[in-house]
């Protein structure tokens, strides 16, 4: 007997456990494209000056909340920059007062706004046994910053060199490797069994660098990690689609305005809020695994996380093609959304 395709799916409300939100008029602007689907999304503390205190994370906290339109609601987690010179203490009192959910490794000079992040990862190491004692996970961004690494092997040499001791010296901190690009980070993900998990983002399981590269160059798919090869991004579908506990999304929507895109040395970033959700009810279905897509945008993560999903639910709703918009005008100015290179046809109601 044949199945009636679904064509109306409805699912715990998802979370985001990896977003950009920026500050200042930026963050008026894209703030209420996560509000409207996410009920709560891990920020990214890599302002300019990053957000590396509690008291920092509080007050960016307050500015999230005042920016957010009336009648929505959305929690937002924060995170602490890890620097070298971050206080155990702080962490610590951040943690227990509720202020920040996680603490953000970026390796310096990785990405966006990254150069007070860590160089020498001994000099952390107090900080990292802190949070192991209290349970806090650290978000990594997964790439080494060596220039002799080429930059589509930087995820995978970061595992061997830094993620694999870090974990070796502090087996009980909990790790999440954020936006894996590769088999490398999803087989290292699924050989372990503890304290590991990884976000995917919506980008990483749509394109792969053909697609920033082949037939003119696209800044608008842009990012770091960079995509890799399709090998990988099969490898990716397959992980976010297998109900692995392990993989969770992480949409790592990073808005910049067209100007800082579009120049000789453009920014690293994909908006994907606005239509994040469509986007993966297309990637899900066409792998014939709608059913899946609950467990990676509503329960993994807060299993994770130790929270508990969301009470409401949004459904998707499968008809003729979404629109969204091409850009988004920002007082910030203008910022283009993830264009997935198909018509989306799940909307999103709720
Ligand atoms: O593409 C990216 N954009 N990757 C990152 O790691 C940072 C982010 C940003 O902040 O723009
Ligand atoms: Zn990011």
């Amino acid at each position: 007997m044949t199945q009636d395709p679904i064509t109306r799916l409805t699912i715990r409300r998802p979370d985001d456990w990896h977003l950009h939100l920026r500050d200042g008029a930026m963050l008026e602007g894209v703030l209420p494209y996560s509000a409207a689907h996410f009920g709560r999304a891990i920020i990214m503390p890599n302002l300019v000056p990053p957000v590396v205190t509690a008291e920092q994370a509080a007050s960016y906290r307050d500015r999230i909340m005042a920016a957010l339109p009336d009648g929505m609601s959305f929690t937002p987690l924060m995170t602490l920059y890890l620097t070298e010179e971050t206080d155990p203490a702080d962490v610590a009192r951040a943690h227990a007062e509720g202020i920040a959910t996680a603490v953000k490794l970026y390796p310096a000079g990785a990405t966006t706004n990254s150069a007070s992040g860590v160089r020498d990862f001994d000099k952390v190491r107090p900080v990292l046994e802190t949070m192991a004692e209290i349970g806090m996970p650290l978000c990594v961004h997964g790439e080494v910053t060596d220039p002799t690494i080429d930059i589509f092997d930087r995820e995978a040499v970061f595992i061997d060199r830094v993620l694999k001791p870090i974990r070796k010296k502090t087996p009980d901190l909990r790790v999440v490797m954020e936006h894996v690009t590769t088999q490398n980070a999803v087989d290292y993900v699924r050989d372990t069994h503890k304290n590991l998990a990884a976000t995917i983002t919506t980008h990483h399981l749509i394109i792969n660098r053909n697609h920033i590269l082949s037939g003119g160059i696209k800044p608008h798919y842009y990012c770091l990690p960079v995509a890799k090869r399709e090998t990988h991004r099969i490898a990716l579908v397959e992980a976010a689609t297998s109900g692995d506990k392990r993989f969770f999304l992480g949409t790592d929507s990073a808005p910049h305005t067209d100007p800082a895109k579009l120049q000789a040395c453009g920014c690293a970033g994909c908006f994907t809020a606005p239509n994040t959700l469509s986007c993966l009810a297309e990637v899900f279905e066409a792998a014939g695994k709608l059913k899946q897509l609950e467990a990676f945008t509503s329960l993994n993560g807060p299993r994770f996380y130790g929270l508990e999903p969301n009470e409401e639910t949004v459904s998707l709703v499968k008809g003729d093609p979404v629109d969204y918009p091409e850009r988004i005008d920002t007082g910030a100015g203008p910022v283009t959304v993830f264009d997935p290179g198909f018509p989306l046809h799940w909307r999103v109601e709720g």
